[in-house]
């Protein structure tokens, strides 16, 4: 797989972000968005992105330019997905929409072109029903910020071909990507699954008065947290367990672990009052900082993070 530019398609959070990891690995990068504003504001975004890792430390001041110029906005979708080799599609979250983009980059593309999608947990049987070549669509799902998070989950549907898979996690290693192949697409993938699992119950544990949205918080970040950076919950537990590893765990923790899960949330709906009380909640634990100064703060934190794990 020879890539030499890509294309990326929808520039919002994310698309911006893939946008300046691709720019900064040395791509030639094509943004597209279906709103033209929508697209000069990722693209600011996206310089923004190139700037925070420049000061970081994480790209010179030479390909911090090349990066600026090696990305450009287009406003046609034709002209975002020609003389390309690989396609990463950022649009909402929704069947219809992908499913049309995807018609269209399947159509204006040759069949050696690899069309991922950023998808959080759409499954890409779906979305591939309505390509020609659908061996060579993926599911290549970022956390955010792309730019700076390694992982990104690769998730067939049942027509991609397993060379298309292995083609990807190789693009991704030799790029310091940290890619995980799913064996068979779940709603969510892993990560977000694993996600969605943690938020019920710490949405629980605040709805039941245990704790407040901001102590939840802390119980995440500043104990299993710092682990998590480095460390799966398995291997956690492995060593949780002494020179007796995972069996020990197993046998010695184990029935405390299904009391737990016997008095914990089993809902399929956030309950109704969920949303006012985590909003509050969140608006407390920021005491007034805007989004952009948490955003920053993080997007600081990550890169320093990257360079003791990763760097
Ligand atoms: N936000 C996250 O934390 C996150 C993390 C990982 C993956 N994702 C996934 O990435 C994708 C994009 O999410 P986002 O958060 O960046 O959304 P977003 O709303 O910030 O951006 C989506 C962009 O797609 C554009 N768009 C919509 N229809 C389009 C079309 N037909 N052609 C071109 N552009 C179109 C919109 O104008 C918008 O700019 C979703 O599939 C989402 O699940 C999101």
């Amino acid at each position: 797989m020879d890539v030499q530019s890509i294309g990326v398609i929808g520039t919002g959070v994310i698309g911006s972000s893939w946008a300046a990891f691709y720019a900064s690995r040395g791509f030639k990068v094509k943004m597209y968005d279906v709103d033209p504003s929508f697209c000069q504001k990722g693209h600011r975004r996206a310089m923004d992105h190139i700037g925070a890792l420049r000061l970081g430390g994480l790209l010179s001041e030479k390909a911090a330019k090349k990066a600026i110029s090696d990305m450009t906005t287009v406003n046609d979708f034709d002209e975002a997905v020609k003389d390309i080799q690989l396609v990463q599609e950022s649009v909402a979250e929704s069947y219809e929409i992908k499913q049309q983009v995807f018609k269209i980059m399947d159509a204006e593309t040759p069949p050696d072109v690899i069309l991922a999608s950023s998808s959080s947990g759409l499954l890409m049987t779906e979305i591939q029903k309505v390509t020609r070549h659908p061996e060579r669509c993926l599911i290549a799902h970022p956390f955010n910020p792309p730019h700076l998070i390694p992982l990104v989950e690769l998730v067939p549907g049942e027509r991609t071909e397993d060379h298309t898979i292995c083609e990807m996690k190789r693009f991704f290693e030799g790029l310091g990507k940290v890619p995980v192949v799913l064996k068979k697409e779940a709603p969510g993938h892993i990560a977000n699954r694993l996600a969605a699992a943690l938020w019920r119950e710490a949405t629980d544990i605040v709805l039941k008065g245990i704790a407040s949205v901001e102590d939840v918080d802390k119980a995440l970040f500043a104990g299993p947290g710092i682990r998590w950076a480095f460390m799966g919950q398995h291997l956690i537990y492995h060593l949780g367990g002494g020179e007796g590893g995972m069996e020990h765990f197993i046998d010695h923790i184990g029935p405390a672990f299904e009391d737990w899960w016997k008095s914990m949330a089993t809902w399929t709906s956030l309950p109704p009052e969920a949303k006012n009380i985590l909003v509050e909640g969140v608006e407390e634990e920021l005491r007034g900082k805007s989004l952009t100064e948490v955003t920053q703060w993080r997007d600081e934190k990550l890169i320093r993070l990257w360079k003791v794990i990763y760097g």
